[in-house]
């Protein structure tokens, strides 16, 4: 592992250890390449534009070699740590590894990011930042949502009002603190929750929203890799 030896304010856990299984393919998701470059590389730079200092990257147990190569002209100095069955059991393992090593230990911001969002804008990353900086304990990146909603209830449907609406994104953004508190409290209960600021909400803490991204959008199945491919080789993508 290597890391800063400075102080390190702001780290982020970047979780690369799920299967891809609605992506397929032979390689892990975080490994696939748009305009040549890994999506975990993408992420790592987008993160350190918008403010991160280093970063702990979960990974598949077994693909160790193979992140670190994807990293190896990374901006900021990553750690790779093995991941865990559940997305939140990856998270967990990230901070472990920051509560590790000492110098990491400085950091006061957390972020918890999906490597398959790779094109989050650094604008998004300085925002969450900022706001966490400013005091809030978790804070998270949403969007509108665009599409209509209906709820499925018994045998019928209902219309939801979309417009009191917000798809989250990630990095959502932590106290240090909070984020390890609101995890030990998960692994103590068994909960499984979707993401981590759910996981800061079941210990009583805040949740901040912030303005987030379509450009973070999650690549999740093949047509997300083919926009993704089509929107950087137009120079519409960074
Ligand atoms: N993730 C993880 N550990 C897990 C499951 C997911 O680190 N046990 C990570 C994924 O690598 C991804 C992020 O969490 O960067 C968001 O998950 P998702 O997009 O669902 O990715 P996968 O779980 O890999 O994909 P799928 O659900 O299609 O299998
Ligand atoms: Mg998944």
């Amino acid at each position: 592992m290597t890391h800063a030896t400075r102080e390190v304010p702001v780290v982020a856990i970047v979780v690369a250890a799920g299967s891809g299984s609605r992506l397929g393919g032979d390689v892990p998701k975080a490994l696939r390449e748009v305009g040549g470059v890994p999506l975990v590389a993408r992420s790592v730079t987008q993160l350190a534009a918008g403010g991160v200092d280093a970063a702990v990257v979960v990974v598949a147990d077994g693909t160790q070699g193979a992140f670190e190569a994807a990293l190896a002209d990374a901006p900021i100095p990553c750690g790779i740590v093995p991941g865990g069955a559940e997305r939140q059991h990856s998270v967990a393992n990230g901070i472990s590894l920051i509560t590790l090593h000492g110098s990491l230990e400085d950091a006061e911001v957390v972020l918890v990011h999906d490597a398959a969002r790779a094109f989050v804008p650094a604008e998004v990353v300085a925002r969450v930042i900022d706001a966490v900086r400013q005091g809030a304990d978790a804070v998270v990146p949403v969007v509108p949502v665009v599409d209509t909603i209906r709820e499925l209830v018994d045998e019928a449907s209902v219309v939801i009002d979309r417009s009191a609406l917000r798809a989250v994104q990630t990095p959502q953004g932590f106290k240090r603190a909070v984020l390890a508190e609101a995890h030990d409290a998960l692994a103590e209960s068994g909960q499984v929750v979707t993401d981590d600021a759910a996981a800061a909400e079941y210990l009583g803490h805040e949740v901040t929203l912030v303005e987030g991204s379509r450009e973070a959008f999650k690549v999740t199945e093949p047509f997300d890799l083919v926009i993704a491919e089509t929107l950087v080789a137009r120079g519409k993508l960074s």
